[in-house]
This record gives structure tokens, C-alpha cells and sequence, in this order.
């Protein structure tokens, strides 16, 4: 049986989607340790009341980012995970860490990436007054938010949009789909990363996968 770990800094309805899921057969792993960086992360008592091992890795706690990058590998090595999610993780990794983990590594950023790379993009997507916005899967490289992109996909935007409804409407009719989906493939040995290009089934993606290539089961 694979192994899938997730890190979380939040809510955790990231998490909650890959939970459902895994127990559903949809994404063929088990869900070995979820692991946040804050204690208070709502994240924590869904894992918790599913079952699954949790563990909270504070930041803080550590004296630089290379300290706690690598209580993080420690943990996520004890489960030797075959995928990592970061799923709302708010902490940009070291190279170090990125590397170890190359290639099983995929993080969901709430843009149409590349563009609105960074924090606070449903405001600055608004702000802009662009017509679409939307998530990405990437797997996770060096450069914040710029890894190669998996699967990507799209909603309008509306004139009576604020930052609230925008980001509930990329969560719920992208993010929830897309995450689940990327993770599916990778752990099925469909995705690989070959450099800096993702494999999808054998064949270079030349651009991310799109909603309409999703599996009945993640739509
Ligand atoms: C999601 O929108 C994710 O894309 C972003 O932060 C939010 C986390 O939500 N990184 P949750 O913790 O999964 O509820």
C-alpha cells in the first residue's frame, strides 16, 4: 500500500477532500501522518478524528528554517511517505529539503500560476480586475510557488466577487477537485518529474492538465 503524508498550517479542507478520497479508494494510499507547523491548525482534529497519526512541528520551535526542515524530514522519513501534500502549508522550504523529497512533492496554490505566485492572491486577482482565476497543482521546486505545474483550473470572476467569495468558489469547484486528482495520479505511477518536466503517462505535459482531463471520480 502506498503511503501519503500531508503538511498543514490551517483549516485542513485540503486535507479533508484527500481523506475522503483515500477512504473511498480514490487515491490509493493510506494516509500515514499528517504533520502541521501550528498547534491551533483546525487540520489537526480532522485528522485526528479520522484516525490518522498527527504530529505539530512548531517553527518557532527551531533556531533556522534548516533546523526545521529537517525535524520535518525526520518525521516524514519515519512513515517514508511515497507522496508528500502541502496542503495550506505556510512555510517555504529549504533546498535541502525540496531535494530529498523531489519528485513525490506537490503543493496547491490558489492561482492560475504563473501567475499570482505568493500570499493573498484572491485580493490582488481582484484588485487587478482579471475575468478568471483559479488553483494549481505543482510538484514543488526551489523557486516559491514555480515548480512545474500538474493540473491547473479555472473560474470566473465576477463583478460582485470579494475575497471571500472568490476564494470559497477556487476552493470548492477547483482546489478540492485538482488536489485529490494530481495525488491520485502521482501515487498510481501516472505523474513523474523528469527534471523539470512533468511525465503524465510517459509524455511530457507541454502545458498543466485541465479541469475536463479530471477522473469521474474527483469532478
Ligand atoms: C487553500 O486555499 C490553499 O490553496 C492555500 O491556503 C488555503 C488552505 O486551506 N494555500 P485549507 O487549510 O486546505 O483549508
Amino acid at each position: 500500500m502506498k503511503r501519503l503524508a500531508v503538511l498543514i498550517s490551517g483549516r485542513g479542507r485540503n486535507l479533508e477532500a484527500i481523506i475522503r478520497h483515500c477512504r473511498a479508494g480514490h487515491i490509493p494510499a493510506e494516509l500515514a501522518l499528517v504533520i502541521s507547523n501550528r498547534a491551533d491548525a483546525g487540520g489537526l482534529l480532522t485528522a485526528r478524528a479520522a484516525g490518522i497519526a498527527t504530529q505539530v512541528i512548531a517553527h518557532d520551535g527551531y533556531a533556522s528554517r534548516v533546523d526545521f526542515d529537517a525535524a520535518l524530514a525526520t518525521a516524514l522519513d519515519s512513515v517514508a511517505p511515497d507522496a508528500v501534500a502541502l496542503a495550506g502549508f505556510m512555510r517555504i522550504l529549504t533546498p535541502a529539503f525540496i531535494a530529498q523529497f523531489q519528485g513525490r512533492l506537490l503543493n496547491i496554490h490558489p492561482s492560475l500560476l504563473p501567475e499570482y505566485p505568493g500570499l493573498h492572491t484572491h485580493r490582488r486577482v481582484l484588485e487587478d480586475g482579471q475575468r478568471r482565476h483559479g488553483a494549481t497543482v505543482h510538484f514543488v521546486s526551489d523557486a516559491l510557488d514555480g515548480g512545474p505545474a500538474v493540473l491547473q483550473g479555472g473560474v470566473a470572476v465576477t463583478p460582485e466577487d470579494t475575497e471571500q467569495t472568490l476564494a470559497m468558489r477556487v476552493l470548492q469547484q477547483v482546489e478540492l477537485k485538482i488536489f485529490p486528482q494530481a495525488l491520485s495520479w502521482l501515487l498510481r505511477g501516472d505523474l513523474q518529474l523528469r527534471g523539470a518536466q512533468v511525465l503524465f503517462r510517459g509524455q511530457a505535459l507541454a502545458a498543466p492538465l485541465r479541469l475536463d482531463d479530471l477522473e469521474d471520480e474527483f469532478c
